[in-house]
């Protein structure tokens, strides 16, 4: 059986072991450490797939809980696949749905064979077992695809996780079996464990035995502080395979970004840059810019002067301000591009410090500019 996904490992950061590397997928090559935009129902909100090529983005991320309920996995699949039905012919990731459900959706009942839920959207009872969230992954098509997990609340009873983790590794080894496209679509083994390292590490080990492609970390950055998630990753990475990718999900903040890069993650996604976007908030080098506040009315400054994006490059503060106060689309179309270019660039500066071996002096410029209080 071969591989539907290759990582490469290029170069290793000096100092820290950083990797840059390279991932290749059925839909096109990446690089490595790279931030993926989220495209919930099968578009990054308010932008076009030409702009978030034109921006970098070799891949993006889908989720399987939306898709699945609106429109449905026979359409998709009826249209071609994802990549088909929304005309994007790079990398896609899904993620499996179980963090939604634990997430989005009420009435939750977990038995060992799947998750009853009351659906947020048409509220209708449903259920997903692991076997289910692979058949529909499969039906979407995408290039890269997550393992049912469940995400427990982090400071969830001991007992507790401990049998959560355990089911996870089950789950993970149940859908494994279900994967009707091992060539085509690589599934990723989700570690949980909370904030206890010995779950974090028989979750490694669980999912690592089952010889996935690749090896999600989730159940962070639920709440917990910067430093408990810094130091699980510092625990958790090196539990897994070199030659396999890590991916730190849901994790978007410029300072997470870095500080997971440095402890060995290879990729991220969030819907951070298009959701403070949408409420008229932009990242810039100088850190968080509230661009609809009055205070900009009469700026006719780009909304980061040292961005090239093409948000940056033709409008400005006040512009978009009077776009957002007025509720003119154009306006959050503008912030979503640029914040989306903002994380993607960062990776790429951040790729660049680790070809150099200069990324500790990347991070030290870089906070002491944005500030080291982002959230
Ligand atoms: N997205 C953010 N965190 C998680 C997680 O723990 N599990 C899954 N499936 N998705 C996530
Ligand atoms: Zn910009």
């Amino acid at each position: 059986m071969s591989s539907p996904l290759t990582y490469k490992l290029i170069h290793q950061d000096k100092k820290t072991g950083a990797r840059l590397g390279e991932i290749t997928t059925p839909h096109g090559t990446f690089q490595t450490p790279m931030f993926m935009p989220v495209g919930t129902q099968a578009s990054v909100k308010t932008l076009a797939p030409e702009e978030l090529k034109e921006m970098g983005a070799g891949v993006i991320l889908a989720n399987t809980y939306h898709l699945w309920q609106r429109p449905g996995p026979e359409i998709v699949k009826e249209a071609g696949g994802l990549h088909k039905f929304m005309n994007w012919d790079q990398a896609i990731l899904t993620d499996s749905g179980g963090f939604q459900v634990f997430s989005l959706a009420q009435m939750r009942d977990i038995k060992e064979e799947g998750v009853t839920f009351k659906s947020h959207i048409s509220g209708a009872k449903m259920f997903l077992s692991p076997e289910k969230a692979i058949g529909i992954e499969n039906d979407l098509g995408p290039d890269i695809m997550m393992s049912l997990d469940e995400c427990p609340p982090y400071f969830s009873d001991f007992e507790y996780l401990q049998k959560s983790v355990a089911r996870t590794s089950r789950w993970a080894e149940r859908g494994l079996k279900a994967h009707r496209n091992p060539d085509t679509q690589a599934l990723f083994g989700i570690v949980q464990g909370g904030p206890h390292e010995e779950l974090r590490r028989q979750s490694a080990q669980d999912l690592v035995s089952l010889d996935f492609p690749g090896y999600s970390i989730g159940g962070l950055s639920v709440g917990e502080s910067k430093e408990e998630m810094n130091r699980m990753l510092e625990f958790t990475t090196p539990l897994l395979p070199q030659n396999k990718p890590r991916y730190l999900m849901g994790v978007g903040s410029p300072d997470a970004l870095i500080d997971g890069v440095i402890r060995g993650i290879d990729m991220f996604d969030c819907v951070l840059p298009t959701r403070i976007a949408r409420n008229g908030t932009v990242m810039t080098s100088h850190g968080r810019l509230v661009v609809k506040n009055a205070k900009y009315a009469h700026d006719f400054t780009p909304m980061d002067p040292e961005c090239d994006c093409y948000a940056c490059r033709n409008y400005t503060r006040a512009y978009i301000r009077h776009l957002i106060k007025a509720d003119e689309t154009f306006g959050i179309r503008l912030t979503s591009y640029h914040n989306v270019y903002f994380l993607l660039n960062l990776m790429k500066k951040v790729r660049a410090a680790i070809m150099n071996d200069e990324l500790l002096e990347f991070r030290a410029d870089f906070f002491e500019k944005y500030g080291y209080n982002d959230s």
